[in-house]
């Protein structure tokens, strides 16, 4: 059997706040094998980011082991991490983090210079051919500040894919794009997909989601394999028992007020 591209095992992160200790991701386990592509769903707040931030290297976890690759991600020191992620890594964060003081051509060129690939030569061919792969070449002097959320979030993507990473990891990609920007995205991943790169994506968007190989769903700090349609019967039914639990507190509450007016 192959060996997974993504191994993680007891996976727990405990942050302190507080008000105390907030346990968001409590004994994960998940192997993804290389070419496959994974959305990620769960209710907000459950701990999508956190567990990407986990996988990339970006925050450590509190227990458990986490390889990619075969690299222990947990305890390989920080700097040759950043450097192996430059590579090995392509993420497309949630809130973009763009560099605000370059163009968005500039910014994605930066991790082919950073890491050193493709010959320094062609590097602005292939940042403008992702920019045009993603429909902003028209943008690609600008500064993000002069671009909207959609055109900010498809560069965030085409920064992402620069140094053609074997693993792509996406944060809600397409939350703030329109249909057919979205489908374009998602076909991108396929392709890439089907070029034996893995994708991990977190993605509220069920049509675009039914086409993902797998689906896991992230709830009360574990993964479970779901569907989409599994995963909205069970929202709904947590929310139709918060919604009676609440009733029920505001129930007693009267009576109790009752009871102190008698
Ligand atoms: N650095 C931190 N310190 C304390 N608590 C944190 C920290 N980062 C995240 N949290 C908490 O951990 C929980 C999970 O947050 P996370 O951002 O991973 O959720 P999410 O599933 O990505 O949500 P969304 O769908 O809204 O993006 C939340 O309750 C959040 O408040
Ligand atoms: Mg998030």
């Amino acid at each position: 059997m192959t060996e997974p591209f993504v191994k993680i095992r007891n996976l727990v992160k405990t942050f302190d706040t507080p008000a105390g200790p907030l346990n968001v991701l409590c004994g994960i386990d998940l192997d993804v094998v290389k070419g496959d592509f994974v959305a990620l769903v769960g209710p907000s707040g459950s701990g999508k980011t956190t567990f990407l931030n986990m996988v990339t290297g970006i925050d450590a976890p509190t227990a458990g082991m986490i390889l990619v690759d075969d690299i222990d991600v947990v305890n390989t020191h920080q700097r040759s991490l950043t450097r192996w992620r430059g590579r090995n890594i392509g993420i497309v964060f949630q809130f973009f983090q763009l560099l605000p003081t370059m163009t968005v051509l500039q910014n994605v060129r930066v991790p082919m210079d950073f890491c050193d690939v493709y010959e320094p030569r062609d590097r602005h061919e292939r940042a403008m051919a992702l920019l045009e792969r993603l429909d902003i070449a028209d943008q690609a002097h600008k500064t993000p500040d002069m671009l909207s959320g959609g055109q900010q979030q498809r560069a965030a993507i085409a920064r992402a894919l620069a140094t053609d990473p074997p693993l792509i990891v996406a944060d809600e990609p397409t939350g703030n794009l329109d249909r057919m920007s979205a489908q374009n995205v998602f076909n991108i991943f396929s392709e890439i997909r089907e070029q034996g790169r893995t994708v991990i994506v977190v993605t509220h968007d069920r049509e675009l989601a039914s086409d993902v190989p797998h689906m896991m769903l992230l709830i009360d700090g574990l993964l479970e394999a779901t569907t989409f349609e599994a995963a909205a019967r069970r929202r709904t039914q947590e929310m139709h028992t918060a919604r009676l639990r609440a009733e029920e507190r505001r129930k007693s509450t009267q009576e109790m007020d009752a009871l102190k007016g008698q």
